[in-house]
Order: structure tokens, then C-alpha cells, then sequence
């Protein structure tokens, strides 16, 4: 689909490189204790989601005259407020393709950047990018999750878990598309094979699994408040996921819905859907090797928070 180099494991001078262009841009994301693991609090990062770490690594890979065309991407949300913010930051335009059902607030969080969101339903967006239409557009296209140098730039987040848990033998991660997972798995297991990573998705989108059960593609129609983790099947992050995800775990969406505010009441730390599944699965676990789970964003609709706490 155009983009050769993607299926190929991505070295761990490239990550390196990657995390050192993204880390002035990007918080050395903190971690707090809960019963048995540590969250890693990605929804503190600028924009509220660990996207940033992918799409400075891109944007500042890129040649001057390609970055000065601006960027675009497509998202659910989360990686359409990454590059708007980027591309403010780089001081470069950009649109986001979005769909039309994205939280209110992650399209505010677009506009707010200078960006310009383009509303697409679902079946329209998931044609313009299997049709790869961004070769039409003027601006750079990043895709958010298959490009290479965004997943890198995601594996800065697994050179800190390194770094700051040297007996790490774990990592929670929920999976969309795959690039975060990807991205950390490739910068661990590079230096540190024995953790085991597991993948987690909702029962309410349980894509990869269900493709790693049949063999190859499969459709999910999303009906889960973790509207980050909504990707469609991409055959290259078929390869990517085999290679990085040790283990899969599905959240029951009942379950999901409680991890919201208990992580607000017993963490204080506020997550979105997606941000709350590696948490949320966290009770499927058996006692073991020290874990992280990577509370992944925090961009919750206000009034779904209110909600959930009521
Ligand atoms: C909060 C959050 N968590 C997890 C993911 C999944 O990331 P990926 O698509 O790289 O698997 C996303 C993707 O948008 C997200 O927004």
C-alpha cells in the first residue's frame, strides 16, 4: 500500500532517534502506583494522548520542503489533536480527516491548534484512506499508526519503561491500530525480550483478535466508549501485531465503563475509553512480574465522564 519499508522491525537506533527529535516536544510521562502494576500517565502529554511522541518523530524526520507543505492525517480523535499541535508547533498547516461521530471534544481540540477538521461517516473515511486519497491532498500525509517513524517515536514511551523499571517484566497496552503497541514493542524487546506485552482491545470492537482467530481480515462494527481503539484492519499491522503482541486481552465493555471512575476516585487520574482498557484488564492478570499498564489518553467527553461518575 505504498508505504514499502512498514513491515520491516524497526531498529532500535531508529527509535532512539526518533524519541531524541520527539523529547523536546513531549513529557517524560510520570507513573503512579495502583494495586499491582504502575500506569503510565500518557493522558498528561500535551493534547492528552502518547500520539504526540509519533507525530513530532514524523513531522521532524521529514525534508524541509515536505514539512513546509504542511500535514494531514486521519483519526479518531486523539492523532488529529497530535498533529494539529505538532504542526502549530513546527508553525506548518494542517488538516485532519476525522469521522463525523468524533467526541466534540477532540474536534475542539483540533480547531484549537489552527487546524481544520475534515467530518467524514465512517464507510467514507475507511474508502479515502484504503484508496490512499491523501496523494491527492497538498499537505504530507502521516498515517497513525502504519508510518514507521510515528511508531518509533511511540517506542521513546518503551526506552522509558526501561529506564525507569529496571525489573519490568510486563507492559498493558491498548491497541487500535497497533502503532503504540508496535512502537513499545519493538524498543523492548530489543533490549529486553523476556517482557511479555499484551495487547488489549474492548468486547465491543475485539478486532485483532478476532483476526488472529480467522487468519486474516476482519470487520468489527465499534460499539465501545473506546472510540481511540477503533482502527479498521490494516494487513500491515497484521504482521507488525503478530510479531510485537504476546498475549491478547478483552475488556467486557460493563467492565471498561467501571475502570473510569475508579481511576478517577482511587488514582485521580482522569481517562478517556481507550486510556482506561489496559487498566481496566488489569484484573485478568494473574500476580507476577512487575507491570505497567499505559493509561494511553485521557480526552473524555465531559458529559460521558459525568455520567460514568454519577
Ligand atoms: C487513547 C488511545 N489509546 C490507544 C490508542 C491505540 O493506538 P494505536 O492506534 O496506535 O494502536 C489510541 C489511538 O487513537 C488512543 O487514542
Amino acid at each position: 500500500m505504498g508505504i514499502p519499508t512498514i513491515i520491516g522491525v524497526i531498529p532500535i537506533e531508529r527509535i532512539r532517534a526518533a524519541a531524541d527529535r520527539a523529547r523536546p516536544y513531549v513529557l517524560r510521562a510520570p507513573m503512579v502506583p495502583v494495586e499491582g502494576a504502575l500506569l503510565k500517565l500518557e493522558c498528561l502529554q500535551p493534547t492528552g494522548s502518547f500520539k504526540v511522541r509519533g507525530f513530532f518523530a514524523a513531522a521532524t524526520a521529514l525534508p524541509a520542503e515536505r514539512l513546509r507543505r504542511g500535514l494531514i492525517t486521519v483519526s479518531a480523535g486523539n492523532a488529529a489533536q497530535a498533529c494539529a499541535y505538532t504542526a502549530h508547533r513546527l508553525g506548518v498547516p494542517c488538516r485532519v480527516v476525522m469521522y463525523e461521530t468524533a467526541p466534540q471534544l477532540k474536534i475542539a481540540g483540533v480547531k484549537r491548534w489552527g487546524a481544520i477538521p475534515v467530518l467524514m461517516p465512517r464507510d467514507r473515511l475507511l474508502a479515502w484512506l484504503a484508496n490512499e486519497e491523501w496523494k491527492k491532498e497538498p499537505e504530507t500525509f502521516i498515517h497513525p499508526f502504519a508510518d514507521e517513524e510515528v511508531r518509533a517515536g511511540h517506542g521513546g514511551l518503551g526506552l522509558e519503561l526501561l529506564e525507569d523499571v529496571p525489573d519490568l517484566g510486563r507492559v498493558v497496552i491498548a491497541v487500535g491500530g497497533g502503532g503504540l503497541v508496535g512502537g513499545v514493542a519493538a524498543a523492548l524487546k530489543a533490549s529486553k525480550a523476556d517482557v511479555e506485552v499484551i495487547g488489549v482491545q474492548s468486547d465491543g470492537y475485539p478486532l485483532w483478535k478476532r483476526a488472529f482467530e480467522s487468519g486474516g481480515p476482519v470487520s468489527v462494527s465499534p460499539e465501545t466508549i473506546a472510540d481511540g481503539t477503533t482502527a479498521p484492519f490494516d494487513p500491515r499491522m497484521f504482521e507488525v501485531l503478530k510479531r510485537s503482541v504476546d498475549r491478547w486481552l478483552i475488556v467486557p465493555e460493563p467492565r471498561l465503563k467501571a475502570a473510569i471512575p475508579e481511576l478517577a476516585t482511587t488514582a485521580k487520574v482522569v481517562a478517556e475509553g481507550a486510556g482506561a482498557l489496559a487498566y481496566a484488564a488489569l484484573e485478568q492478570l494473574p500476580p507476577g512480574p512487575s507491570t505497567v499498564a499505559v493509561v494511553s489518553g485521557g480526552n473524555i467527553d465531559p458529559a460521558l465522564l459525568a455520567s460514568l461518575l454519577a
